[in-house]
Formats: structure tokens, C-alpha cells, sequence
């Protein structure tokens, strides 16, 4: 096999391979725009011409397309530069209005072009490579877009230039354009839904392929199935073919897989009051009205602005910051009845870290009260209070759009001051409310909620760990809002109960279940059908109902719900019940 020198380096030769391909490997830089690695090369755009030495004879090739032959290649030659500013300033004529070519433009030392733009072309981006057409034909599949008329004329279009039925939306021609010309919404009329990242709670978009979020483990991608077009139209596979370690496989089934265990610990942590179910301050409809979480990730250096707070709406540095405590909590009649407990804290320490990333900037917080219960919060309270953030006691009665500011109705309860506070953005710290896992969890295991779906515990003060069933507890804001604190304590608690439960040779039950009167019971089945911890069978042969005492919490629902009186609970027989009522009542 014979040489190939690239910029001095001698490699084999390869003809398998591109000059690009060869280059890249070498850690050799060569600008491209219209290469993509799923493509067959093209050689439109040009721009990663080199010049190729062979026989004494210089000529310009494009890297992409050019096979990797014996030979000598110099990527960055008196002729290579010359041949790629000529070519800049023919796509600066093209287009103008491109960052991506005036930033090239600029590497390369061209900063005019003696060629005229024509005003009529379609698109000031485009430099008519074809990539968008490529990507919608060959890997997706669909073929949405073409080429139209010919010449200094051609242009990008969809057949007879009308909105296309066939685009899917998918978004692939916008995404590989390297000039940004292209918009999905001119090819079609359908909504163009986006897909939102449930980590940075909808400020920004995913992609079918992500990982959960930064720190996530195992820290590796995902393939989102309901969107990608791979699963949707047999298509695409870029991921597969840009992955160097190989590990796509679209074959893979999602499986679930079982384990035995002997004990849980159910930590499947809160949601918020959804601001679609806050009318009065815009239903989730005033892009400016942001909930406390959503400001915590436009706070956090891992979040969708670097920790920079830009306000969704124009991506603008807001300039004032309403923080509204207490919605839908504590108001049975809208939310619910409880204090979520660590609102004022989290939204006073959110005020207090805009302050500190826009000092000159304005936080105003609308409160009832401020409850910030737990080691040195109330201090810090005390001194955000003075130096930081401009507190008014009163809850907002509306929120509205007010031009490109939105405007806080309230009044302050103290002064008895009715306001009309115009703001760059407010955050709303809504009501804490079991997770829509919690809930399935729960339910699925027969667990017992209180009244608004959190856990209930054996006993508040004396068990509150253990669940109704025994073998399962629960950590953190399962059972209630708490803070981080209270959460870790809890669940180095709960651990601690695991262990406490393995570390017994074996296990201890309460006596007080219940028992089936065998003589009695005709095995109607209703105490089988009440009992939330399928404790209790009918023997379908002996036709009598059978108590699993393993499993029994003695809750006495199977007592309660039996017609013959069969089924009764060990200690608590209906004699022995009557014989209490009896005696209790005997004075009266
Ligand atoms: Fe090679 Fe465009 S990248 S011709």
C-alpha cells in the first residue's frame, strides 16, 4: 500500500477512506459546511478544497469527496487559502446575513466581496448547498423539500411552493443547515410542536436523544421513542452512525425486570401546583409568569442559560422580579388547605440570589406571612429583608400582561396601598403536591394517603417512617413538604429501619389480625375483594376464606365487610366490642 502525506504526516493510503475522513483522524482541521457524516459527499459548498501534489502537479480538490490516494496534500497552502477566500466572498455575496459565513469569512481574513448580492434571492443565508434537501430525502425519508428553477434563480422549495403535506416537522433540514437559512414553519403550516425538557421544566427543548439531566445516573442518552423519527418513520438512524462506540441499538426492547426484596423505601418526591390551574395569574399562558423551579434552573450554571436569569419570553436580563409566596397553599377554597412549608424560605434565598446576580436590579416579594422555620433561616430572612429584597404583605389578585412587562395587582395590607406593580418577570412559588408518581406508587402498592394523596404513616409522631404496611417506608416529600434537612434525616431514618428490620434473626408480627370462623364462612368472597393487602383468599375447594397472617395488617376491613360475622379481628370480636360499649356506657 503506498503513502499518502497530509501536511507532512505520512499515513497508508486508503482510497476507502476521504481525505477529509484522513485529515480528521490526524487531528487536521478542514472547514466544511455541506458535509455530513450520514451523507454521501457532495462537494457543494467547497470549502474544504486542499490542494493535492501528485506527480510534480498541483491541483484543488475537495476534501470531502476526494478518496484518501497515494500523494502528497497540503490542507493550508498559498493556493488553499487563496481558493477558499475566493470562495468566501462568493458565499458572503450569497449570504450576508449569515453569522455562520461572516464568522468564516472573518477566520479567513475576508471581510468584503467585490460580488453584488442579488436582492431578489429567496433567502440571505442560503448558500444553496443542498444539505436540507439531502437530509429530508435520503435520511428521512420523506422528501418534503427540492430544488426549484435553475441558475442564479435556484432556490429551496416544496412542490408547486405550497405548505407540504409530507413535512413532518421533525425538524432535521433546520438542523443540519450549516448557515441557519432554514425555518420548518416555510415549508409547512402545521403547528410545530416543541419538545420540551422535563429537567429544565419546559424552558428549553429536547432532542429524541438526550440524557435525563446533568447528573443523572447512569450518565448516559436516551432515545426518546414517541419522538424520534427512526421509531416514527423507519428513518433517520444519525445517532448510529455518529456514535464512535457503537452503542445504538435501536433493537433494544425496553424490559422490566423484577427483584425480590424485603423491604422499601418509597421516596418519590413532589410536584407543583400546575400554573395552567392559576387563572388569575395567567394560566400558565403569560410566558413572564415562571414558577420558582423554573427560576431555579435559570439560576443554576448547569441550566439552559448558563445561570444567567433571562426571561423566557425575549431572553431578556430582567430588570425587576416580583416572587409571589403562598399560591394555591393555605387556600382551601383554590388549592389546598396546608402550609407547604418550605415556600418562604426557597423563594426568599431565590430573591436573594438575583440580588446578588443583578444587584441593581429590583425583588419585590408579595407574602402573607413569612414562615421560615429551621436552623438560621429566620436570620437569613431577617437580612434579605433588610438589604436585599422590598417585601409587601399581600397576596396578588390578578397578574396580567401589560406590553412587554407584566403587571402585579395587589395591595398592600398593611399600608391598606392598593398596587399596580409593573415587572420584567414574576415567580410564583405554587403549592407542593404529591408527584403524579407518588400517586400511581401508591396506589399500586394498596398504600394508605390522607386527603390530598401523601403517605400516611403508622403513627405521626411514634412511627413516622413506616407506612401501613409493614416492610415499607418513606422519605422525604412522599409524606408531606419538607426541606432538604428533614429529608435527608428522614431517609438516613428510614435506612436506619431497613437495617433494624434485616438485622432480626426473625420476624416479630402483631397478634391482633384477623381470623375466620371456618363453621360459618360460605365463602361469599367480600372480605377478599375489602382487603387492601390481599391478605385474605377464598380456598376455593374447602369454600372458606383463609387470613395469610403474614400479610394481615389487621386494618379489620374483611370484619367490617363480612355478612355472616365469619370474619372477625383477633382482640376485637364483636362480643368483646359489645361487652366495651356495654361497660362504657352502663353510667348513662
Ligand atoms: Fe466539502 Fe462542502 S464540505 S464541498
Amino acid at each position: 500500500m503506498g503513502k499518502l502525506i497530509i501536511d507532512g504526516l505520512k499515513v497508508d493510503a486508503d482510497p476507502n477512506k476521504t481525505v477529509l475522513d484522513v485529515a480528521r483522524d490526524l487531528g487536521i482541521e478542514i472547514p466544511t459546511l455541506c458535509h455530513h457524516k450520514s451523507l454521501h459527499p457532495f462537494g457543494s459548498c467547497r470549502i474544504c478544497v486542499v490542494e493535492k501534489i501528485w506527480k510534480g502537479e498541483s491541483t484543488l480538490q475537495t476534501a470531502c469527496t476526494y478518496p484518501a490516494w497515494e500523494g502528497e496534500i497540503r490542507t493550508n497552502s498559498e493556493m488553499v487559502l487563496r481558493a477558499r477566500k475566493f470562495i468566501l466572498k462568493l458565499m458572503l455575496a450569497s449570504a450576508p446575513e449569515s453569522e455562520e459565513i461572516c464568522k468564516l469569512a472573518e477566520k479567513y481574513q475576508v471581510f468584503e466581496t467585490p460580488y453584488k448580492h442579488n436582492p431578489k434571492k429567496w433567502n440571505n443565508k442560503c448558500i444553496m448547498c443542498g444539505l436540507c434537501v439531502r437530509v429530508c430525502d435520503e435520511i428521512m425519508n420523506i422528501s418534503a423539500i427540492g430544488f426549484a428553477k435553475r441558475g442564479s434563480e435556484r432556490y429551496i422549495a416544496t412542490p408547486l411552493d405550497e405548505y407540504s403535506e409530507t413535512c413532518s416537522t421533525c425538524g432535521a433540514c433546520e438542523f443540519v443547515c450549516p448557515t441557519n437559512a432554514i425555518n420548518v414553519s416555510d415549508w409547512t403550516d402545521r403547528e410545530i410542536k416543541p419538545h420540551p425538557s422535563i429537567f429544565e421544566r419546559g424552558l428549553i427543548s429536547r432532542p429524541a436523544v438526550s440524557v435525563h439531566f446533568p447528573q443523572a445516573v447512569p450518565n448516559i442518552p436516551f432515545i426518546d421513542k414517541d419522538v424520534c423519527m427512526h421509531f416514527l418513520n423507519d428513518s433517520c438512524g444519525i445517532c448510529e452512525d455518529v456514535c464512535v462506540p457503537e452503542a445504538i441499538d435501536f433493537k433494544q426492547k425496553d424490559k422490566i425486570e423484577e427483584f425480590d426484596v424485603g423491604a422499601l423505601v418509597i421516596a418519590t418526591g413532589f410536584d407543583l401546583y400546575p400554573l395552567m390551574e392559576i387563572p388569575e395569574y395567567g394560566g400558565g399562558k403569560i410566558p413572564d409568569v415562571i414558577d420558582a423551579l423554573q427560576f431555579e434552573r435559570l439560576l443554576a450554571a448547569s441550566g439552559p442559560t448558563a445561570g444567567v436569569v433571562k426571561r423566557p419570553s425575549d431572553g431578556k436580563i430582567p430588570e425587576s422580579v416580583a416572587f409571589i409566596h403562598c399560591v394555591r397553599s393555605r387556600d382551601p377554597e383554590h388549592g389546598v388547605a396546608y402550609c407547604s412549608k418550605i415556600c418562604c424560605t426557597y423563594l426568599v434565598k431565590e430573591a436573594m440570589l438575583y440580588k446578588q446576580a443583578m444587584p441593581n436590579g429590583s425583588a419585590y416579594s408579595f407574602y402573607i406571612d413569612i414562615r421560615t422555620g429551621g436552623k438560621g433561616y429566620e436570620e437569613f430572612y431577617q437580612r434579605t429583608k433588610e438589604d436585599w429584597v422590598t417585601f409587601i404583605r399581600g397576596k396578588p389578585a390578578r397578574i396580567v400582561q401589560n406590553g412587554d412587562k407584566v403587571q402585579v395587582w395587589s395591595a398592600d395590607t398593611l399600608s391598606g396601598e392598593s398596587i399596580k406593580l409593573d415587572v420584567d418577570l414574576v415567580v410564583l412559588a405554587p403549592a407542593i403536591i404529591p408527584s403524579a408518581g407518588s400517586v400511581k406508587i401508591l396506589k399500586d402498592l394498596r398504600l394508605a394517603t390522607d386527603e390530598y394523596g401523601w403517605i400516611k404513616e403508622q403513627h405521626l409522631k411514634l412511627r413516622p417512617l413506616e407506612s401501613m404496611i409493614a416492610g415499607i417506608f418513606m422519605a422525604g416529600m412522599v409524606q408531606y413538604p419538607k426541606d432538604i434537612t428533614d429529608s435527608v434525616a428522614q431517609a438516613s431514618g428510614a435506612a436506619a429501619k431497613v437495617l433494624e428490620l434485616f438485622s432480626q434473626p426473625e420476624l416479630k408480627r402483631t397478634p391482633t389480625i384477623a381470623s375466620v370462623d371456618t363453621e360459618i364462612c360460605v365463602g361469599c368472597g367480600y372480605c377478599e375483594e375489602t382487603c387492601p393487602y390481599e391478605a385474605i383468599k377464598v380456598d376455593e375447594r374447602k369454600k372458606v376464606a383463609e387470613v395469610n397472617a403474614a400479610l394481615c395488617e389487621g386494618c379489620g376491613a374483611c370484619a367490617a365487610s363480612c355478612p355472616s360475622g365469619a370474619a372477625q379481628h383477633k382482640n376485637f370480636f364483636k362480643d368483646q366490642i359489645f361487652a366495651m360499649v356495654v361497660e362504657a356506657t352502663k353510667d348513662y
